[in-house]
């Protein structure tokens, strides 16, 4: 089966009605509003982590939002705003190029690098019902292996490579002093999760989603819910919300409230299963609005392949045995994850 990537912004600009292969059934569709803001997520300042004084309190602040809610949000974390706002400048002009410009950089067949390019809704070969969105993917770290990928990004709009390059390189940074943070909250060594995971070979993918207002919101989703299954995700939106994680003790959705320069973190399975359930992998979705485009960024930090996963050794005696097993990251996707990618026909649509 091939997927033809269907321009959501062009539907957006001509449905009258949601086009059914986005109605969700009646168990997906949201339940809580775009806009309904959420105020008990934490927000973070990470303002002084290098001093000791204050670290132990962020340390603190990050293992009770790490177990309490597997999302927060974190400000005062270095990464330059002008930065930020520069690269959301790059996704909205990417996506308002014309269709067939879009579609010189859909996902390729073989040959190309793995898990790059520009899509609709998403690539999975069940997907009967698709997500309100365009997407666009790219492969960034480590370095050596994705150079190659680089030469597939898009020329334009004017500086796109180079304002991801530089953004991919802070944001490796700050994952690492998140993934610090974290270690340190779980009594373990500063490095030993970023170690763990590959360290150098730390794999970074780099998506920018575009969400087109969407004339029956209700019925539909940005992206469908789910958890992320590297180690850790950070995520750039703008003023629009949509973001939404589920809090399991109320059983209810909470949508998380754009704040400006801010990223919001999400802990991912891999995080889960090496704190041994301790910290929680947070099941979330992006839901649509009738009025306003949402765009997003969003920063994958992923093990690297052949890194030995599950939960890590020292956290475990007698009173807190093993909850998961061992195994090498590349097998979690196939073990797990049994849905397979397929990918787009970029030559029709
Ligand atoms: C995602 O989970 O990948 C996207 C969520 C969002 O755009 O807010
Ligand atoms: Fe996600």
């Amino acid at each position: 089966k091939r997927v033809v990537p269907v321009s959501v912004i062009k539907l957006a600009s001509e449905a009258t009605g949601l086009p059914p292969q986005f109605v969700k059934s009646e168990r997906e569709r949201p339940t809580v509003a775009y806009d309904d803001y959420c105020r008990e997520i934490p927000v973070i300042s990470l303002k002084g982590v290098e001093t000791e004084s204050r670290r132990k309190g962020i340390v603190a602040e990050i293992g009770r939002a790490c177990a309490e809610w597997g999302i927060f949000q974190i400000v005062d974390h270095g990464v330059p705003e002008e930065l930020m706002k520069n690269l959301m400048d790059k996704n909205l002009a990417f996506f308002k190029l014309p269709q067939e410009d879009k579609l010189k950089y859909a996902t390729k067949p073989e040959g190309y690098p793995e898990a790059f390019g520009y899509a609709t809704g998403s690539h999975r070969a069940d997907d009967d019902v698709l997500d309100w969105r365009e997407f666009m993917l790219h492969s960034c770290l480590p370095k050596n292996v994705h150079e190659t990928a680089y030469s597939f990004w898009p020329k334009k709009p004017e500086g796109y490579r180079d304002t991801l390059v530089e953004y991919s390189d802070k944001i490796d940074g700050l994952v690492t002093l998140l993934l610090g943070l974290i270690s340190e909250s779980l009594g373990l060594p500063t490095d030993y999760i970023k170690n763990a995971v590959g360290g150098e070979d730390t794999e970074q993918k780099i998506l920018f989603n575009y969400y087109p207002h969407c004339p029956q919101p209700d019925l539909t989703l940005g992206h469908r819910s789910h958890t992320d299954f590297g180690t850790i995700t950070l995520l750039q939106q703008i003023e629009v919300g949509g973001l939404q994680a589920y809090k399991k003790e109320t059983d209810r959705w909470v949508t998380v409230e754009p704040i400006s320069g801010a990223f919001v973190v999400n802990l991912a399975d891999q995080l889960q299963i090496l704190s041994n359930g301790k910290y929680r992998s947070v099941l979330h979705q992006a839901v649509v609005n009738s009025n306003q485009t949402r765009q997003s960024i969003v920063t994958f930090a992923n093990p690297s392949s052949m890194s030995q996963m599950g939960p890590v050794p020292e956290l475990l005696n007698e009173a807190n045995p093993a909850k998961y097993p061992s195994y090498i990251f590349k097998d979690y996707l196939r073990l797990f994850r049994s849905n397979v990618l397929v990918v787009p026909d970029g030559s029709a649509g």
